[in-house]
């Protein structure tokens, strides 16, 4: 029990945090147990979900080199059923701290089993780089999403990520797969935007998820006020698009739990 599942790319601005919050907070409204582990020193997942970073003493750092047990610092959020477990700056020492420590590849894992279980999913929000933090994070996950903004040099990029996907296969992590591609920050109007989900969608075929998420001034918001988008504009097209996401989630891992899980049309 408890999927672990990452948020990977190592551009930076795809819409990798945005999706670890939006998604997190529609799979809790459809009843499942979330649990948010924020893996960046920037922390915009911490204060986005509300968190007052200066106010937070012990975050995912203690945990990863000091055995602090995520138990004691989980915090809760605005939305029921989803827990937070909260970064800090700090955490920019934590990848040259840890290149000596033994098992330094597995840090996160061993800090994930201590809690996964009393979640349904566990969503790590990685930050923009491949280095260590991120490795640690592929390695204690069971699937990685990646998002891919509808941008000019989409697939830049992605290359090098799944050669590191590869890699942590070969050597760290054989049962990681891909859970899918999310193209992010669609604009319709935009022909390049056409032209790059043409483009994924050739590449990674099935792989892509269904649903696409829109630009929506409403998901770029929500995170000053400290909220995810359903609570900030229930109505939203990003609201909309992100509990699309979730239930396509949830179908492809049989794990849909209340009924008329309809797609909600947009
Ligand atoms: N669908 C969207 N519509 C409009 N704005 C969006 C959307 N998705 C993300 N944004 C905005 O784009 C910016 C980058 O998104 P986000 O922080 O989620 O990316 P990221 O991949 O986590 O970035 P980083 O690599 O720095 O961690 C943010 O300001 C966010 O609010
Ligand atoms: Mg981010």
């Amino acid at each position: 029990m408890g999927k672990v599942i990452a948020m990977a790319n190592q551009k930076g601005g795809v819409g990798k945090t945005t999706t670890a919050i939006n998604l997190g907070a529609s799979l809790a409204a459809l009843e499942h147990k979330i649990l948010v582990i924020d893996a960046d020193p920037q922390a915009n997942a911490t204060s986005g979900l509300g968190l007052d970073t200066k106010n937070i003493k012990t975050s995912i750092y203690e945990c990863l080199i000091e055995g602090t047990n995520p138990r004691d610092i989980l915090l809760d959020t605005e939305i029921e059923g989803m827990q937070l477990l909260p970064s800090h700056i700090d955490l920019v020492g934590a990848e040259i701290e840890m290149l000596n420590m033994p098992n330094r590849e597995k840090m996160l894992k061993q800090v994930v089993s201590k809690v996964k279980d009393d979640y349904d999913i566990v969503l790590i929000d990685c930050s923009p780089s491949l280095g260590l933090l991120t490795v640690n994070a592929l390695t204690a996950a069971d699937s990685v999403i990646i998002p891919v903004q509808c941008e000019y040099f989409a697939l830049e990029g992605l290359g090098k990520l799944l050669n590191t996907i590869k890699i942590i296969q070969n050597r760290l992590n054989p049962d990681l797969v891909i859970e899918g591609f999310l193209l992010t920050m669609y604009d319709a109007r935009l022909r390049l935007a056409n032209q790059v989900v043409e483009e994924v969608r050739k590449h990674f075929q099935d792989m892509v998820f269904e649903t696409i998420v829109q630009r929506n001034i409403k998901l770029s918001e929500a995170p000053s006020f400290g909220k995810p988008a359903l609570l900030y504009d229930a109505n939203s097209r990003g609201t909309v698009n992100y509990l699309n996401l979730a239930r396509e989630l949830l179908q492809k891992n049989n794990m849909t739990r209340i009924p008329n899980e309809e797609k909600i049309l947009e």
